[in-house]
């Protein structure tokens, strides 16, 4: 259980083509995670999930505790039971979003005072409790509690985050009982070189079933983001997976790969879905601009998913002028077809030897720097 094999590695880039297996399959890398913070990902049912080519979600701890609580989501058999999803599932730690969502807060050694998004509640979170929740959850990969630094943040802010995550992580590692539940840690350190180093060390040591690379699309620059992977992931074992955190635009995706990195999740495709932005092989665009009023193309010429076989841009856009919900749907469909659908592309020219000639096409075809 939990192995990693690799199975092949691009010569001219960090690129690798791999296999994860887990209780309920074997996650074929690199690959994309749709987001599915309420243990639903949002306007899709999980046989559209399937069709499309999901092969892992992600579900939040922080959002499960409060609502409906990890009790009852044992109760009905854990997240997939209770969702009826029976691919794999991560879940994150609750690490990110009690900095993002909550109004903070206190941090203490012990872990994290912070108010409720849904009612101003006074919580607290830790790195034990993560791990409870996230047992109880019951996903096939549980994420450490870590302490996610926001960008720009001074060397003394990312020294005393790295440590504290580094502290949790040991905690974590301690706590967690489920030996058919996958484990993994975490990499902050800013943009500090020397800082993500050594977490990465300290972590490997610690010896988690994959690693996460968090701290990352909080502010930096895309090259900054590059700069850091390019130092980071040689130093992360080889036959571990390696899972950006929170990425996200179809060019990062790629450029994540090219410095082996094996998993990526973002809101993006399902977020930017329900507002009427397309995620396309040529590009981003809205649904909404007038010049799509007539245009019974397809939302993408390259794309074979359910919206772009049966709909037009101009039904589509329609739908969405109308406030109808099936827009959201459609373009979330789309959307996540493309991401996914694009790791599956890179791992196939992995396997087959052509990963950078297909980087550099669809770049190329997205109108090189994807905005
Ligand atoms: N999601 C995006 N970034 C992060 C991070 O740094 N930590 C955690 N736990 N989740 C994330
Ligand atoms: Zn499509």
């Amino acid at each position: 259980m939990f192995e990693f094999k690799v199975l092949a590695e691009c010569p001219e880039t960090g690129a690798r083509a791999g296999e994860f297996v887990t209780p309920h399959g074997v996650i074929p890398t690199p690959v994309f995670m749709p987001v599915g913070t309420l243990a639903t990902v949002k306007a899709m049912s999980p046989d559209e999930l399937k069709e499309l080519g999901a092969s892992i979600i992600l579900s939040n701890t922080y959002h499960l505790w409060l609502r409906p609580g990890p009790e009852l989501v044992e109760k009905a058999g854990g997240l997939h039971g209770f969702m009826n999803w029976d691919r794999p599932i991560l879940t994150d730690s609750g690490g990110f979003q009690v900095f993002s969502l909550s109004s903070l807060n206190q941090i203490t050694e012990e872990g994290v005072h912070f108010r409720s998004h849904l009612n101003g509640a006074p919580l607290f979170l830790s790195p034990e409790l993560s791990m409870d929740i996230q047992e109880k959850l019951g996903a096939d990969i549980a994420m450490c509690f870590d302490q996610c630094l926001k960008l720009p943040a001074t060397r003394e802010e990312a020294e005393r985050a790295t440590e504290l995550t580094l502290k949790w992580a040991g905690r974590c590692k301690t706590a967690h009982s489920r030996s058919d539940q996958a484990l993994f840690g975490i990499v902050q350190g800013g943009l500090f070189d020397d800082l993500r180093s050594r977490c990465a060390d300290e972590l490997t040591r610690l010896d988690f079933n994959g690693y996460g690379i968090g701290g990352l699309s909080v502010g930096e620059t895309a090259q900054e983001m590059y700069a850091c992977l390019d130092k980071l992931t040689p130093l992360l074992p080889r036959t571990k997976p390696r899972y950006l955190m929170g990425v996200g635009r179809p060019d990062n995706l790629l450029e994540g790969v090219a410095r082996g990195v094996d998993m990526f999740d973002c809101v993006m495709p399902t977020r930017d879905g329900r507002t009427g932005t397309v995620h396309s092989s040529r590009g981003k665009y809205s649904i909404k601009a007038s010049r799509f009023a007539e245009d019974f193309g397809p939302l993408d010429p390259d794309c074979s998913c359910y919206a772009c076989t049966h709909f037009s841009r101009a039904y589509i856009r329609h739908l969405f002028r109308c406030g109808e919900i099936l827009a959201s749907r459609l373009i979330s469909w789309h959307n996540l077809h493309f991401l996914v659908g694009l790791m599956r592309g890179a791992r196939a020219a992995i396997l087959d030897g052509t990963f950078p000639e297909f980087k550099a096409r669809a770049l190329s075809l997205m109108g090189g720097s994807y905005l």
